[in-house]
């Protein structure tokens, strides 16, 4: 993994609108790199790059979708076009749900992988072409410790981010032979609008008040990756401990997650 220096490098970050993609956005704009902006909502992402020229450093807004292929080949093509080729792309967009598995609709389900899974998979394959031309190409895929560790009743959205989990360590391999770096970025509970967007809320999770960490940690923790070519990290220390006992004993875990479980059924 290459060691990288930030200043002028070029960057699509999705889900730039808000949340960990607006923070990470601003951190890579604050060390020199020009973002593209892309998400849904035109003002959000006006905001952002207005802020991230206030730190020093062009940027560009995209408004689209991330699941609509000609969104993201608008985006590839402005990359190439405007900033004559892409050094990173941060796959970051993401949504969520909860409720019991049983009572799931498939249409839910598939939703959420589209956004978490698919288009992020299809947003890199497309990308990689542009990325092989660039400078200390990376590819950040933001995951989950969700993506380590099933929890009730975000059964879609844990399957989405092991999906991720699975496929970044696969391409890290693949892409390693053409010098192409992937960084898998695993937060555990994280202040954000995540919750307040949900696809679907059946229930109330019990955790859901918990205070996480600030994006702008994530954020400082991801460009911190970047730089030095890291593989994966979790910036989170209670969302590393989780993982550090499911090591340990898994099956402590499991009776653990029985019990918040039942308590979010009262
Ligand atoms: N917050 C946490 O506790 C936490 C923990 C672990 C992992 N994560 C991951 O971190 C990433 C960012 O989430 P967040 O917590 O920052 O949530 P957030 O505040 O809700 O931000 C989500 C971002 O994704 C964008 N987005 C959603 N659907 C999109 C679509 N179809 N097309 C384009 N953009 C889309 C939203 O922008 P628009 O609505 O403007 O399109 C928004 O900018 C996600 O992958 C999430 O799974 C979050």
């Amino acid at each position: 993994m290459a060691r990288r220096e930030l200043k002028g490098l070029r960057a699509i970050v999705t889900g730039a609108s808000g949340g960990i993609g607006r923070a990470v956005a601003l951190e890579l704009a604050r060390a020199g790199v020009r973002c593209i902006l892309f998400a849904r909502r035109a003002e959000r992402l006006d905001e952002v790059c207005q802020q991230a020229e206030q730190l020093g450093s062009k940027a560009s807004v995209l408004v689209g979708d991330v699941t609509d292929a000609e969104a993201r080949k608008a985006c590839l093509e402005f990359a190439e076009r405007e900033l004559s080729g892409l050094d990173l792309l941060v796959n970051n967009a993401g949504i969520s749900a909860s409720g019991e598995f049983a009572g799931e609709s498939s249409e839910v389900q598939r939703k959420i992988f589209e956004v978490n899974f698919f288009a992020a998979a299809e947003f890199t394959r497309e990308a990689i072409p542009l990325l092989r031309q660039g400078r200390t190409p990376m590819i950040v895929n933001v995951g989950s410790i969700l993506g380590h560790r099933g929890i009730p009743y975000t059964s879609a959205y844990c399957a989405s981010k092991f999906a991720i989990t699975g496929w970044s360590q696969s391409l890290r391999a693949e892409l390693s032979t053409e010098g192409i770096d992937v960084l898998l970025v695993s937060p555990g509970t994280t202040e954000s609008e995540l919750a307040d967007n949900l696809v679907e809320q059946r229930i109330k999770l019990p955790w859901s008040g918990m205070r996480g960490v600030t994006a702008e940690y994530v954020a400082e923790a991801t460009v911190k990756a970047i730089s030095r070519g890291g593989h994966e990290i979790v910036p989170n220390w209670r969302g590393w401990w989780m993982l550090f006992a499911h090591r340990l004993s898994p099956a402590l875990v499991d009776s653990v997650m029985a019990k918040l479980a039942r308590k979010a059924n009262r």
